[in-house]
């Protein structure tokens, strides 16, 4: 899978802009605030509809217009693919695949599978939780549409749970609201937890594959962690349950032993919102103890991993290399362009040229960026 042609208009600061890619890889140089991140996150809204950088569509309107358009040519095998996403301040945002407009957002899933890496993202295994719940429901939001919808109901569902516990004093209708919402959360949240304890084994197994590429004998594995008590008293180990029933099952009966606990403190104390991603480095939670160049391999480990998970059909995916280069070692950056290599495209961009090992052989295309324009080289 990959793109061949991008089109921006009135995103960050290009008025409009058309770029023919290649396979393989595509170098964007250029100073600092020339505009080679936007042109990543442009790739990302033809993904996932929205920016990867973590920005509202509102910020990525240039400057004085009132909407911005993507559009970009997807190719896969044989055939191809185009996406056009608009989006107008008053309007909103609607995507289009060959001419037809989708009917919801969620239906773009799989046209366009992209896995981003930024130098923030070598901070995944040394943060709090939130940014590895993120990565993993970034892969699942790209290859499952299902648990997309769900993880949207549940964040819905948790925000009017929370509002209602806020609120909540002792008499049946508080109760009967609570419930409510505590029906939806279970609904909603056991396809999340399911759906994430699928993907981590074949996760763990691809990230531990590029680890030992990366960096020799030490071996990575990963684990789910669950505030929602899988079956074996404390969620931290033993055979989890899997299929969605019996997750809802755990799940009623932590929120059932938590109740009194949340209407005291006024908020929702277990769920999927709760829950880490364990990254272990030769059995130690890496978090308590990695050093600094430990993180980073982890990170490039858990980002290729990604990539690899996303190729659900083996047609390849879409890697942004956001200016990684500021934060790895040459011999890492190297190593991490050539396994990239393996997939069917990525974007890299960069304030200075590329590594001796990204130079060499015929498939890089370099693009210099400078002030809202892109020129091939
Ligand atoms: N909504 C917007 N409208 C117009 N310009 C914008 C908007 N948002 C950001 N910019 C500007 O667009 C430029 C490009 O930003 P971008 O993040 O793509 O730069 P960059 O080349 O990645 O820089 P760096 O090397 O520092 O990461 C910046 O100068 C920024 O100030
Ligand atoms: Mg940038």
């Amino acid at each position: 899978m990959w793109l061949r042609t991008l089109r921006l208009e009135n995103f960050r600061n290009y008025e409009t802009l058309e770029l023919s890619l290649e396979r393989g890889f595509n170098f964007f140089v250029g100073p600092n605030g020339s505009g080679k991140t936007s042109i990543l996150e442009a790739v990302s809204y033809l993904a996932v509809a929205r920016s990867l950088r973590g920005a509202s569509d509102g910020e990525v309107v240039k400057w004085g217009a009132s909407g911005f358009g993507v559009g970009g040519e997807v190719v896969v095998g044989e055939s191809s693919r185009n996406v056009v996403l608009r989006y107008s301040k008053p309007g909103g945002k609607d995507v289009g695949v060959d001419g037809e407009a989708l009917a919801k957002l969620s239906d773009l899933v799989g046209v366009l599978r992209v896995a981003w890496f930024c130098p923030e993202d070598t901070w995944i295994t040394k943060g709090g939780p939130g940014a590895r719940r993120k990565l993993v429901d970034l892969t699942l939001c790209q290859i499952d549409a299902r648990y997309l919808a769900a993880l949207t109901n549940y964040k819905r569902a948790l925000k009017q749970r929370n509002e209602a516990l806020l609120s909540w004093s002792p008499d049946e209708e508080s109760d009967r609201i609570v419930e409510v919402w505590t029906e939806r959360l279970v609904k909603y949240g056991s396809t999340v937890v399911a759906g994430r304890l699928a993907l981590i084994p074949r996760f763990s197994e691809a990230v531990s594959r590029y680890q030992s590429a990366v960096a020799g004998e030490d071996e990575l594995t990963l684990e789910y962690r669950s505030s929602v008590a899988l079956g074996d008293g404390d969620g931290t180990g033993g055979d989890p349950a899997h299929d969605e029933r019996a997750v809802a099952e755990f799940f009623r009966r932590a929120l059932e032993r938590k109740g009194e606990d949340e209407r005291r403190r006024g908020f929702t104390l277990v769920g999927p919102h709760r829950d880490d991603l364990d990254v272990k480095l030769n059995g130690r939670t890496l978090r308590a103890f990695g050093s600094q160049g430990q993180h980073r391999t982890a990170a490039i480990a858990l980002k290729l991993g990604e990539a690899a998970v996303l190729d659900v059909d083996g047609q390849g995916v879409v890697v942004l290399l956001d200016d990684i280069l500021s934060e790895l070692d040459e011999r890492r950056a190297g190593s991490l362009v050539e396994l990239v290599g393996t997939h069917g495209q990525a974007l890299m961009t960069s304030t200075r040229s590329m590594p001796g090992d990204a130079e060499r052989g015929g498939e890089n295309t370099m693009f210099r960026v400078e002030a809202g324009e892109v020129r091939r080289k």
